[in-house]
């Protein structure tokens, strides 16, 4: 993969420089609740603009429907991206139309634009080539180079990432090099107790990487929503608790497959419950009760980790030399229900082992909760993208810059 040292060496000045990168971040209106995704591709801009490239910058944001929708509209991210960068920077209203053709023949060296989200074009996420190729022509047109860096969208085979690098010299960015790096450390040189731990609400999300991980880890730790299928699998009632009925014959087949291969699969001994889901706006006291995980009432739902669970995994964590952690605990967004995460978290602040949040919303609660970044090993800017490399996948936007 050639990286932007090498770009920079062959002289990038008065080029312009398509960098695809993953500005998807959670927004409330306009307001943006968590800048990481911003802030983490920050450097490759600012260094190609530095090095006097006229700089066009390109993402998604949210899944609009293949047109404009201004609930979706990057402008808010380009206000912030210019506050992060200390420089102004243009916003095109389309991606491909006359006001991107206008911004871009505009730029000066040195000075950095943002298109309108990529998605607002059908031709990005098509599932026909010969539409998503259309779409890669005219952004190739836009630019002299490309530089992948959105790592959080390198899963995606779609037209940005994988087709309009193969019509321009291309290379990957800081950031897709950094996160490249780290993943590879998982999964090529990895320092043991390997501990896993992984949350989030759907099982099925995470089948592929348990699947790969039951023959890497030494230890998996399961919390959130995904962890009642495999309570109901061992066979407790899980109440009204998130369930995927469907999934629990290959719960059932993991749970085999740890216990031959000596992995330790820890599930909670204990859940935060309630009737009712809390109220995330208000954040009106829940007052949910301790159950033991064999003990939740017929009405009552799991919605968090409970204080022995907790417990058990910050000691699960202790000893570890690697922990990979994706997915939250619970509905940590509700202040009742944030103490599982926080837990986990902690558990990795005070751990020797060399941490790796994965990405989504582990990153974001990591940052809510008021954690220091620095105090974790790497924090990945993608969440299904680091997913997928660690389950080997080969990942559409690594391969196109790879050549
Ligand atoms: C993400 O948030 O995981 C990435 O930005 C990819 O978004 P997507 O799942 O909508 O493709």
């Amino acid at each position: 993969m050639k990286t932007i040292d090498e770009l920079l060496q062959e002289g990038i000045e008065g080029k312009r420089v398509f960098i695809r990168a993953d500005l998807n971040v959670p927004l409330q209106g306009d307001t943006i609740t968590d800048d990481g995704r911003i802030r983490a591709v920050a450097p490759t801009i600012a260094r190609l603009a530095e090095a006097g490239a006229k700089v066009i910058v390109a993402s998604h944001l949210g899944r609009p429907k293949g047109a404009p929708d201004p609930q979706f509209s990057l402008a808010p991210v380009a206000r912030r991206l210019g506050e992060i960068l200390g420089k102004n920077v243009s916003f095109a209203t389309d991606t491909v139309g006359d006001s991107a053709k206008a911004t871009v023949a505009a730029l000066g060296d040195g000075e950095v634009t943002l298109l309108e989200n990529l998605r607002f074009n059908a031709g990005e996420t098509s599932k026909d080539d010969a539409e998503r190729g259309a779409f890669a022509d005219a952004l190739a047109s836009l630019a002299d180079v490309y530089v992948g860096d959105g790592f959080g969208a390198v899963h995606r085979k779609h037209a940005s990432v994988f087709d309009l690098p193969a019509r321009l010299p291309h290379a990957a960015g800081q950031l897709i090099a950094a996160e490249v790096t780290v993943l590879k450390k998982l999964t090529e040189d990895v320092k043991r107790p390997y501990v896993v731990v992984l949350g989030g609400a759907k099982v099925s999300d995470k089948l592929g990487v348990i699947d790969n991980l039951l023959e890497k880890a030494d230890r998996i730790l399961i919390g959130g929503g995904m962890s009642y299928t495999f309570l109901k699998a061992k066979g407790h009632e899980v109440g009204i608790s998130l369930l995927q009925e469907d999934q629990i014959p290959v719960c059932l087949e993991y749970l085999a497959r740890a216990e031959k291969r000596g992995v330790e699969f820890v599930l909670p001994v204990d859940v935060l419950v309630s009737a009712d889901f809390p109220d995330l706006k208000t954040k009106a006291p829940a007052n949910p009760q301790t159950v033991s995980s064999d003990a939740i009432p017929a009405d009552q739902e799991g919605l968090d980790i409970g204080p022995k669970t907790r417990e058990l995994y910050a000691a699960k964590l202790a000893d570890a030399g690697t922990v990979f952690w994706n997915g939250p605990m619970g509905v940590f967004e509700h202040p009742d229900y944030a103490g599982g995460t926080q837990a986990v978290a902690q558990g990795l602040v005070d751990s020797p082992a060399f941490t790796v949040v994965g990405g989504g919303d582990s990153a974001a609660a990591v940052r809510l909760l008021g954690f220091d970044e620095n105090a974790f090993g790497h924090i990945s800017t993608g969440g299904g993208a680091s997913l997928e490399y660690l389950e080997g996948k080969t990942l559409p936007g690594l391969a196109a810059l790879e050549d």
